[in-house]
C-alpha cells in the first residue's frame, strides 16, 4: 500500500518567489485537492471540538478560503480581517510589520460582541505579525480568541512564540525549515 499523504504532502514550494532566496509554501495545491482540503480543514478544527465558538474570523487572503469551510462545518459565521480600504462600513485598524515596511488591516467595529468565542484561523504563520494585528482587532472589539489555527508554521521567523507570549493557544498542522 502507497503510504499515507500528509497535508504537508500536498503543499508545493515555489523557489525565489516573490523574490530571490524565498521559498514560498504554496497552499494552493493542497486547497485544490479533494482529500488534501478536507483532511486540512478537519485537522485545523481537530483541538477545539466539543468547545464554544462563536464565530471564525479569518485574515486576508488565505485565511478566507479556510475560514469559510471551517465557519461552515462548526454551523458558525465567517468575519473577514481585511487589508486597508476594503471593508464598506466602519471599521477600526491595526499597524503592522511587512519584510519591507508597513502595512494595515481591519474590521468591522460591529463584526464582534464583547464576549463571543473567536477561532482566528490563517494559512500560514511566519513572524505572527498579521496574526497579532487580527489577535489585536478582535480583542479591542471584546471577543475571546479561543485559538488560532494555522497551516503552516515557519519555526525560524518565531511566529509561534510570538503569538504564544500574548497568551493565545497555537495549533498548526506542519512545519517548513527556511523562510
Ligand atoms: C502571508 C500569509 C500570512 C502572512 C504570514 O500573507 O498568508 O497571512 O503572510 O506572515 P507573518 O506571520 O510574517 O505576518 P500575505 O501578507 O502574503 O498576504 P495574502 O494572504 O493576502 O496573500
Ligand atoms: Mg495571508
Amino acid at each position: 500500500m502507497p503510504p499515507t499523504r500528509t497535508v504537508k504532502d500536498y503543499i508545493r514550494t515555489i523557489v525565489d518567489f516573490p523574490h530571490e532566496g524565498i521559498m514560498f509554501r504554496d497552499v494552493t495545491t493542497l486547497f485544490a485537492d479533494p482529500r488534501g482540503f478536507r483532511m486540512a480543514i478537519d485537522q485545523m478544527l481537530n483541538p477545539y471540538a466539543g468547545m464554544e465558538i462563536d464565530m471564525v474570523v479569518g485574515l486576508e487572503a488565505r485565511g478566507f478560503i479556510l475560514g469559510g469551510a471551517i465557519a461552515h462545518q462548526l454551523s458558525v459565521g465567517f468575519v473577514p480581517v481585511r487589508k486597508k480600504g476594503k471593508l464598506p462600513g466602519a471599521v477600526i485598524s491595526e499597524d503592522y510589520q511587512l519584510e519591507y515596511g508597513e502595512a494595515v488591516v481591519e474590521i468591522h467595529d460591529d463584526a464582534i460582541e464583547a464576549g463571543d468565542k473567536v477561532l482566528l484561523v490563517d494559512d500560514l504563520l511566519a513572524t505572527g505579525g498579521t496574526a497579532e494585528a487580527g489577535i489585536k482587532l478582535i480583542e479591542r472589539l471584546g471577543g475571546e480568541i479561543v485559538g488560532c489555527a494555522f497551516i503552516v508554521d515557519l519555526p525560524e521567523l518565531g511566529g509561534r512564540k510570538r503569538i504564544e507570549a500574548l497568551g493565545m493557544d497555537v495549533h498548526t498542522l506542519c512545519e517548513f525549515d527556511g523562510a
